[in-house]
């Protein structure tokens, strides 16, 4: 559901810009082949200037290769309520395995973000996997969290949400989480200024922000798919793109020397700037046909399809 949303607007260019060719390698499962085919075809359909070449396949070892980013989204999602915690035995594994592919195989520059629940724990797990990788590469979607936060605080101060900046998301996408109003500013200014209510600050900002999640699970009977492709979407822009000056933004990041005081070792979301622009460096390639190689040993199919 969240790739469904998120693959038309990478092909469109809305994350690296105009200029910027893209290779689309999708990684599924032997049950969701026949679906993956599905949104090639479409993809195809939709005549985007920028997708130079969709693949698809069950190996990750094929389909890693050379990647220049891998959206780790596929995972099972929770059920009304659980927390995410509780997913870590059903997918812990699959960041265990996906990371040793990266390692083995993606380009050596690979940004990684995972969005699989419990994502902190995955990110870990993933990089873990990944020793020949920068860990500094890897990173836990929190950026739903950050959305989340500040679409309350416009919300309650009655201004458009590009008012609200330096929203940070500390700690782990769970209802630990702490959305950090102190440091948030609404038109330049502390919130605490601008909305007196501590009270709801406090308890029901927080609250709401924490269980977000859960409640649209609730209402929906599934989880958050188009509001996470977004944040995906605004995440990696974050990331490619330089920080404005004086705002941040929000990323379960690998902590080293202790950043803020946080413990080592672990993925942490916290406030941050990115300061140079990543170029993907992916050759244009021109496929007048589309291709289907099939190895019956590995049980995959890859589709190439060709853009000119
Ligand atoms: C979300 O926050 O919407 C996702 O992490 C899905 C979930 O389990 O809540």
């Amino acid at each position: 559901m969240i790739s469904n949303h998120l693959l038309f607007k990478l092909a469109s260019g809305e994350v690296f810009g105009q200029d910027q060719p893209i290779a689309l390698k999708l990684l599924g499962s032997e049950r969701s082949l026949q679906a993956l085919e599905g949104v090639a075809m479409e993809l195809e359909d939709s005549l985007y200037p920028l997708l130079r070449e969709v693949s698809i396949g069950i190996d990750p070892y094929v389909i890693f290769e050379d990647a220049d980013w891998a959206l780790l989204i596929g995972a099972k999602p929770r059920g009304p309520g659980v927390e995410r915690a509780a997913l870590l035995d059903i997918n812990g594994q699959i960041f265990a395995e996906q990371g040793k592919a990266l390692n083995a195989v993606a380009s050596r520059n690979v940004k990684v973000i995972v969005v699989g629940n419990p994502c902190n724990t995955n990110a870990l797990i993933c990089l873990k996997n990944a020793p020949n990788l920068p860990a500094k590469n890897f990173h836990a979607l929190t950026r739903l969290d950050e959305n989340r936060a500040k679409c309350q605080l416009a919300l309650k101060a009655g201004v458009f949400y590009d008012k609200i900046s330096n929203m940070t998301i500390w700690g782990n996408h769970s209802t630990t989480q702490v959305p950090d109003f102190l440091n948030a500013k609404i038109n330049g200014r502390p919130v605490k200024e601008v909305i007196k209510d501590t009270k709801w600050l406090e308890e029901d900002f927080t609250i709401t922000v924490q269980k977000r999640g859960g409640v649209l699970i609730q209402k929906w009977g599934r989880s958050s798919a188009a509001s996470t492709a977004v944040s995906i979407v605004d995440a990696m822009r974050s990331l490619v793109t330089p920080t404005p000056e004086g705002d941040w933004f929000s990323t379960g990041v690998y902590t080293t020397g202790n950043p803020y005081g946080i413990a080592e070792d672990i993925v942490f979301s916290m406030p941050c700037r990115s300061k140079v622009r990543f170029q993907t460096e992916i050759p244009i390639t021109f496929l007048p046909d589309r291709s289907i190689i099939q190895d019956g040993n590995l049980h995959y199919d890859i589709i190439h399809t060709g853009r000119w």
